[in-house]
């Protein structure tokens, strides 16, 4: 059986191949990332040209020291295609993501895309989203307020998220509460809403936006799911 981080490697492989020359190809964040990032190193070691638009300041330092050329969203009309991760997938290909705390851009960058390939081990894989809490990205001014009203309409306890005894802050100046919803019955209501609180940026409800998930198994299989 393979490891997680072999599957995530797999899968990376095969993704990879999907970038073409002088393409724009958005670039997510996080561990399943990490191995994409490598192997486009390679692939550019071989001569592949394409440009990269990263979804944070980790992606962009990984990606440049690999020597991949990157750009920002405000350089380009659309992207080909966007690679990245999730932290929860359900049957419609509707996404949890944020565990990484670049939801915000990469929703931005996801939203420029042709195409959202999301890669995953099978872990991700889930019935119903919500076991994995929500991540909703804040403005610090009064994020106390937000979390009283996310108690007072959904009866649940949204933690502020923690780094090193600190508030994790974005790359964009955020705070991120963590909703443990549980079970999220209607991803596009419930994102509309959470949207709509005041000070309230972005939520990690990724509706109706993958295109394709590239999913690995233990035994080395790999699946394409198509929404
Ligand atoms: C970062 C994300 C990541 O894509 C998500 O957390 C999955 O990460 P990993 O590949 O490390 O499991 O949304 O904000």
């Amino acid at each position: 059986m393979l490891t997680q981080d072999e599957i995530k490697k797999l899968v990376a492989q095969q993704a990879v191949e999907l970038v073409q020359n002088n393409m724009t190809v958005g670039i997510g964040t996080g561990s399943t990332i990490y191995w994409l990032i490598m192997e486009l190193g390679e692939r550019v070691k071989q001569g592949l040209f394409f440009r990269a638009i990263p979804t944070s300041k980790r992606t962009a330092a990984l990606a440049a020291e690999q020597n991949i050329p990157l750009a920002e969203l405000n350089d380009v009309t659309s992207i080909d295609i966007t690679i990245d991760g999730a932290d929860e997938i359900d049957p419609n290909l509707q996404l949890i993501k944020g565990g990484g705390g670049a939801l915000l851009q990469e929703k931005m960058v996801a939203a420029a895309s042709r195409e959202l390939l999301i890669l995953a081990d099978e872990t991700k894989l889930v019935k119903q989203l919500g076991k994995f809490p929500l991540p909703l990205e804040v403005i610090p001014f009064g994020w106390k307020q937000v979390q009283r009203k996310i108690k007072e309409v959904y009866h649940i306890e949204a933690s502020l998220r923690i780094k090193d005894n600190q508030p994790f802050v974005s790359d964009h100046g955020h705070y991120i509460l963590d909703c443990p919803f549980q079970q999220i019955e209607n991803p596009d209501i419930l994102s509309y809403d959470l949207n709509a609180i005041p000070g309230v940026v972005d939520n990690g409800l990724f509706v109706n936006m993958a295109d394709l998930v590239l999913v690995g198994y233990g035994d080395g299989r790999t699946e394409t799911l198509h929404r």
